[in-house]
């Protein structure tokens, strides 16, 4: 059972009632003019303690070494709505590019350590914050991931080059061999080619470290937690002078084969969702650009 206490110092409370109304769960009451945790329910968001005007209420399963990082000093004053810039906001956003060609230099093990810090300011389902992350630190590391994926792909490719095969499963119902031969075999073929020939790696595109993205087993919404988390993470990345790409093609393996998730160290019961790749970028952009069109569709009731 995970630690949901709340400790309230009734001494400091003035009984403004904040906590009680912010609460998701009513797990605070006001009793005699003061605040007391009344339920059981707590799921230890800290609302309570950011509303309360007196600093009052404590919710012990917040670590505050969470929010210190060590690369850059947080400022921990609450920004009301509107007190942000949304243009430096959206040109940050927007600057944020997918990396393919990444330099070769080490990225600083305390610049990974606060990305997951920035990561886990995302909301969670319940906020049950049941996401994992699991770090290469190293372009060894890396390699050494990406090589066992490759070597997952050669399998792979070599299965979907199997025509037969291919149409038997897909007129039983399983056409996902043939979809991947008609979308990706080519591709995949290519870059496995040119690695092996000209040494250049077209996976993780050179990156130096990368973090894994995954869910320990109940939460409610581990995806979206944890895809959440990873958008974080690739928008602090830029903001540090680091770039990322997700990788979809490492995701994609370590789903179909477990033993790539094993030899990371992460248990079975665990879900991947995203692998990130991290490095200091080659890429200089001039300006950012737009997205395809969308057109939105209203409800008016
Ligand atoms: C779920 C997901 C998986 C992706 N997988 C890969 C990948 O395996 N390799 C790669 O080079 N880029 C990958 N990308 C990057 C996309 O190609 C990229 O986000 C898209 O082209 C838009 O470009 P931008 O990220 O620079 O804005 C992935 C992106 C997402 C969202």
């Amino acid at each position: 059972m995970e630690d949901n206490r709340i400790e309230i110092d009734s001494g400091l409370c003035s009984g403004c009632g904040a906590c009680v109304s912010v609460c998701p769960t009513g797990t605070i009451s006001l009793v005699d003019g003061k605040a007391v945790v009344s339920g059981t329910e707590s799921i230890s968001c800290g609302h309570c303690e950011a509303v309360c005007p007196q600093g009052a209420v404590r919710v012990l399963a917040i670590d505050q070494e969470m929010s210190h990082f060590q690369t850059f000093r947080a400022e921990n004053d609450w920004l009301a709505p509107g007190r942000y810039s949304t243009s430096g906001l959206v040109q940050l956003m927007a600057s944020r590019r997918s990396c393919r060609c990444f330099a070769d230099k080490p990225v600083d093990r305390a610049l990974l350590e606060d990305l997951i810090k920035i990561g886990v300011t995302a909301p969670s389902g319940t906020n049950c914050q049941a996401w994992t992350f699991t770090v290469m630190p190293t372009r060894k590391a890396v390699l050494s991931v990406a090589e066992h994926i490759a070597s997952y792909y050669r399998k792979l490719n070599s299965t979907a080059e199997k025509t037969l095969l291919r149409l038997f499963l897909k007129m039983i119902g399983k056409g996902e061999l043939d979809a991947y031969f008609h979308g990706y075999y080519q591709k995949v073929k290519r870059a496995l080619e040119h690695w092996q020939d000209a040494g250049r790696e077209h996976l993780f595109h050179g990156a130096t470290a990368a973090i894994v993205v995954g869910s320990r087993p109940g939460a409610s919404c581990p995806a979206e937690d944890a895809l959440l988390a990873t958008q974080n993470i690739l928008l602090g990345a830029h903001s540090m002078g680091l770039s990322s790409c997700l990788i979809g093609f490492a995701v994609a393996a370590m789903k179909r084969d477990p033993s790539i998730q094993l030899t990371l160290g992460i248990p079975s019961a665990e879900q991947i969702h995203a692998v990130i790749a991290l490095g200091y970028s080659d890429e200089v952009y001039q300006h950012t650009t737009g997205r395809k069109k969308v057109t939105s569709r209203y409800f008016e009731g």
